[in-house]
């Protein structure tokens, strides 16, 4: 079992905006690690720390297809330096959002700086689904969920699913 437990929205926590990392260290290493088993067992392929309740500007990604070339990305302070005009859409779930999916319009392209694992300076070009989901991450980081760019109507939906779905689950404990 893992010790994390991924928030479900609607949660306040979700929507705050997350801090900076000062120093990339083993305390933080641990982090990713734990972030990343989380990710791996949810599954997923991308998580932020926020989504675990810790308000740091962390992200982990993996969107190998083959489970036993595993190919993670660590992405500490990630900040996007360029995004394209051309825009592309794709079908977008989250971890803090259960069973809840949509199209989503994004810039097709985005150029990214952070620090990696061992917190050297890094930058990649990203596009198709690692760029998607790059800007999934960092939104989170700023407390942006994919519904906010739905229209009210779609979002106040998606979220009275999930409160129902919170309240299911809640009697399913007692
Ligand atoms: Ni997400």
């Amino acid at each position: 079992m893992s010790k994390y437990k991924i928030l479900i929205e609607p949660d306040p926590i979700l929507r705050q905006k997350c801090e900076p990392i000062d120093i990339v260290d083993d305390e933080l290493r641990k982090l990713m690690r734990g972030m990343l088993e989380t990710m791996y067992k949810a599954p997923g392929i991308g998580l932020a720390a926020i989504q675990l309740g810790i308000l740091k500007r962390v992200v982990v990604i993996d969107i190998s297809k083959d489970s036993e070339k595993k190919n993670p990305l660590f992405l500490v302070n990630p900040e996007i330096t360029f995004k394209s005009k051309k825009t592309s859409t794709f079908e977008e779930g989250c971890l803090s959002l259960p069973g809840q999916y949509a199209e989503i319009e994004r810039p097709a392209e985005c150029h990214l700086q952070y620090l990696d694992f061992h917190g050297k300076k890094k930058e990649i070009k990203a596009d198709g689904l690692l760029s998607t989901c790059i800007q999934h991450e960092v939104d989170h980081l700023n407390g942006v969920l994919f519904i906010d760019y739905l229209s009210k109507l779609k979002k106040d939906m998606i979220i009275k699913k999930l409160k129902k779905h919170k309240k299911e689950v809640k009697r399913v404990v007692v």
